[in-house]
């Protein structure tokens, strides 16, 4: 039953039973997982998305995919990701709106590196709003900063699938060659050094203070990020369950 349906349902019913209608289980559900580059949000967003029936929805891939497509907006985003810098909010929010608004969001998304402002996040309250989400769940990752930068320069994604290794913590078996659908091993750009270095002082300026804000409307739950990943999962598939 799409949502269309349900409202149809929902008006059919109240014709017939008290106008005080009212039930929560349909609503949407909104995970965000806040943390630095390199925390780990992607690796456990591919994790738990399918089991949680949740679409993963990650900023930083959208805006990859439109350089690889070489976008109008992909001409104002690309020098500032390669910077380390962030893309403008009413850019994101914009793309961010029109990708929730999709078909294969209507139960629900994870939104992996996104509210990175808290200009993003008041705007993330006005998108939801129509679509009468459940309040967000925020997961915070923390890791030391040695640990990021450890973990990115040696970062490689599946050029077809999507999926992360790392060459020290989790290898390929066979090096530069995807174990799941043996595609090309590929670096991100963004994963150089001084980059790197760059995009976490850009993440402590302007969104380590989310955490303060969604601590504050008690929705914040802490990972501990430095675990090995099948600990991580376990414990955020606790909070998701709850
Ligand atoms: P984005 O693509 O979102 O990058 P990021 O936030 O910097 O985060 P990363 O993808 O680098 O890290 P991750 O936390 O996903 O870690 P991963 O799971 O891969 O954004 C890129 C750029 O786009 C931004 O810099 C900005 O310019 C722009 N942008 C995006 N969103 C924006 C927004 N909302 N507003 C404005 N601009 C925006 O893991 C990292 C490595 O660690 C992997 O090798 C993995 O195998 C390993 N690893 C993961 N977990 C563990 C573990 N538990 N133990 C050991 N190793 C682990
Ligand atoms: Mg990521
Ligand atoms: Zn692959």
């Amino acid at each position: 039953m799409n949502s269309l349906d349900f409202q149809n349902l929902r008006s059919a019913q109240g014709k017939f039973r008290t106008p005080r209608f009212k039930s929560t289980w349909f609503q949407p559900r909104t995970v965000i997982l806040l943390g630095p580059p390199g925390a780990g949000k992607g690796t456990q967003a591919q994790r738990i998305a399918g089991q949680c029936g949740l679409k993963h929805l990650s900023t930083g891939d959208m805006l990859r995919d439109n350089i690889y497509r070489d976008t109008e907006l992909a001409k104002k985003a690309k020098p500032l990701i390669n910077r380390g810098e962030l893309v403008p909010d009413e850019i994101v929010l914009g793309m961010v709106k029109e990708r929730i608004a999709q078909p294969d969001c209507k139960n629900g998304f994870i939104l992996d590196g996104f509210p990175r402002t808290l200009r993003q996040a008041q705007g993330l309250e006005e998108i939801c709003v129509p679509h009468k989400s459940k309040a967000a769940t925020v997961l915070n990752f923390a890791v030391k900063a040695e640990l990021l930068v450890r973990r990115l320069i040696n970062r490689r994604i599946c050029n077809k699938c999507g999926h992360i290794y790392n060459l020290i913590e989790h290898p390929p078996e066979h090096s530069g060659i995807c174990d799941l659908d043996g595609s090309e091993l590929l670096q991100r750009a963004d994963d150089a050094e001084e980059v790197v270095r760059e995009r976490i002082c850009t993440y402590e300026r302007h969104t380590r203070p989310l955490i303060d804000y969604y601590a504050a409307k008690g929705v914040l739950h802490e990972v501990e990020g430095t675990s090995d990943p099948d600990a991580v999962t376990a414990s955020i598939l606790k909070v998701l369950n709850k």
